[in-house]
């Protein structure tokens, strides 16, 4: 319905060479389209790649649910996406089930049991942050594989018929888009730097529109999780080839550490705003809490007669960021390793007093904002994917490597890469880490922990229903930004494109400025500053949020971020 782009012209005769999955389900990885709407009468994906949305979507119509397709969809991006779809990452997973049942998986990588406090300190006391993000000792024991698994009982097709589209699409190959050739070519020397061995990625002449991407070891890996299920990718061979890799680069992942490692199910983070109710991810990613925290404070500010994009609105919603945000800092990780005051942090008393120092009329200095105090209890480059079926069935899931491509190391003779998420923990208080973002004892290294996240998968329900689907890869922006497309659909009234569409603003506390993205209407950026704002140096983008709305005939509005190569499928 928007914009198509055909990418590449089919390289092979007839679609008998794309493999028997990807035929049946029409698919051509040699000429497909990027579709940013739909909308769809019984099942829909949003996701970062066409081919992954196309996979998922076929899914559906074979009878899967939204379970089936999300796996799916997960399985192709680790193939089409390698950017950030991964096996050697990360996720969470939010879901509502048709009876009403909600969910949340956390499948977040783990430090490894060799891992320590200290782990990027060096001997003259330095933080070394390249160790935490590029090369093998930034990894964290890979969650995704066993995330999948873990969400595989919710679904209904054989497993095969949900990861037979990712061993073609890998097998054959498909062809690349020009995001994704820039990003191979942006990542050439770091793949040289940090591999032990020459991964399919590097390309001395470089990479470009259209060339087709094969990947036969990580096609071997998919077989063996096809044959062994989990234990096709945590023991036996893959295994192998993931210690071997971290031996030969000086990493510490070991055989027990991926035996050991386990997805778990976890209580979803759940608060009531007017009249919906929103469910998000928990600790240990602070996204659900901070959603909850931000919604809540602005929940009577009256939002709706400021106006979208109003001076009022966006200064309110950024001292609003900037108090969510050091609370952050101070009190989130993960919640099995540190008593985070979840609750305390979202009571209406808390809420109230957070914002008692505000003064619509001018810049907060974060120097002066706190992590607040709770009181004692008074009761008690990620990429995201929307999917929905004709049952009721919603699933929200964010997963990632951390940055593009992750480590930048690819796992010799598996054919994926593997994460750098280590970094996302605090390596040292004081010591920002990718994001610019500060931790202390909550989130600091231990093994077997998981390291604080910001990634917000959420399901939006009205009357028990599913409502919206929503999420985005971003790093720290990324509750900044869900909390702003729910604003701008549940106050502002937006259209659905708008609402992911129009220019997003991030504060995080620390560092004390404003980032906004191209298009922010230059206006409100001048008044900021004089009200004494800093402003950060303009981002050509902030995230890439997909999103399922439920209409009032009860069709689906699927929307796909204009930010990248995102695409929408469905029917
Ligand atoms: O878990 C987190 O919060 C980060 N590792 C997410 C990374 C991310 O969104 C990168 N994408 N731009």
């Amino acid at each position: 319905m928007k914009k198509q782009f055909v990418l590449c012209i089919a390289v092979l005769s007839g679609m008998a060479g794309f493999g028997q999955a990807l035929q049946q389900a029409g698919i051509n990885p040699f000429a497909y389209k990027i579709e940013k709407k739909l909308i769809a009468h019984k099942g829909a994906v949003a996701s970062a790649h066409p081919l992954a949305s196309l996979v998922g979507a076929a899914i559906l119509k074979q009878g899967g649910n939204a379970f089936d397709a999300a796996i799916a969809t997960q399985l192709a991006l680790a193939v089409v996406y390698p950017n950030a779809g991964n096996l050697g990452g990360g996720g969470f997973l939010v879901g509502q089930l048709s009876n009403g049942k909600q969910l949340a998986i956390d499948y977040r990588e783990k430090a490894p049991a060799a891992a320590h406090k200290d782990l990027y300190i060096e001997s003259n006391g330095q933080a070394n942050t390249e160790k935490s993000q590029l090369g093998h000792l930034a990894a964290g024991v890979p969650g995704t594989v066993a995330g999948l698994f873990a969400s595989y009982p919710y679904a209904k097709l054989s497993f095969d018929k949900l990861i037979n589209p990712a061993i073609e699409l890998a097998t054959n190959g498909f062809c690349i888009t020009a995001a994704e050739a820039r990003g191979l070519n942006a990542i050439q020397n770091d793949l040289k730097k940090y591999n032990t061995q020459a991964p399919v990625f590097l390309k001395e002449q470089g990479w470009k529109e259209g060339d087709t991407l094969r990947q036969p070891q990580l096609a071997a890996t998919l077989k063996r999780i096809t044959e062994k299920g989990k234990a096709g990718f945590y023991e036996g061979e893959t295994a192998q080839l993931i210690v071997e890799e971290m031996r030969r680069g000086n990493g510490i992942i070991s055989l027990e550490d991926l035996k050991n490692y386990k997805a778990v199910s976890r209580t979803p983070h759940r608060f009531a705003y007017k009249d919906v109710v929103i469910v998000s991810m928990p600790m240990p990613s602070s996204g659900g809490l901070l959603l909850n925290q931000m919604m809540k404070i602005v929940e009577d500010k009256n939002l709706k007669s400021m106006g979208f994009h109003s001076l009022a609105s966006v200064q309110l919603m950024t001292e609003v960021m900037r108090r969510a945000y050091a609370d952050r800092a101070e009190y989130m990780g993960d919640a099995d390793f540190y008593p985070v005051p979840v609750r305390e942090l979202v009571t209406p008393g808390y809420i109230k007093m957070r914002m008692k120092d505000y003064n619509p009329e001018k810049a907060t200095d974060s120097k002066q904002v706190h992590p607040g105090k709770p009181l004692p209890k008074e009761s008690d480059e990620t990429t995201h994917l929307s999917v929905m079926d004709g049952q009721g069935n919603a699933v929200a899931v964010t997963t990632t490597l951390n940055n593009s491509y992750g480590s930048r190391t690819v796992i010799g003779g598996a054919g994926f890469f593997i994460n750098d998420e280590m970094d996302d923990f605090s390596v040292r208080p004081g010591v920002p880490n990718m994001y610019g973002a500060l931790g202390g004892e909550a989130n600091s290294i231990q093994p077997g922990k998981r390291m604080l996240s910001s990634m917000t998968p959420t399901i939006v329900t009205k009357n028990g229903k599913p409502y919206i689907v929503v999420g985005t890869p971003g790093g720290t922006t990324i509750p900044n930004q869900v909390f702003q497309t729910l604003i701008n659909l549940l106050e502002f009234d937006l259209s659905a494109e708008d609402a992911v569409y129009k220019p997003k603003f991030h504060h995080q506390w620390l560092p004390d400025e404003l980032v906004t993205e191209k298009g922010f209407p230059e206006e409100i950026k001048m008044s900021l500053k004089t009200m004494g704002y800093q402003l950060a140096r303009e981002r050509n983008s902030i995230g890439r949020t997909e999103l399922i709305r439920v209409l009032q005939d009860g069709k689906l509005e699927v929307i796909a971020d204009r930010r990248g190569d995102d695409s929408v499928a469905g029917f």
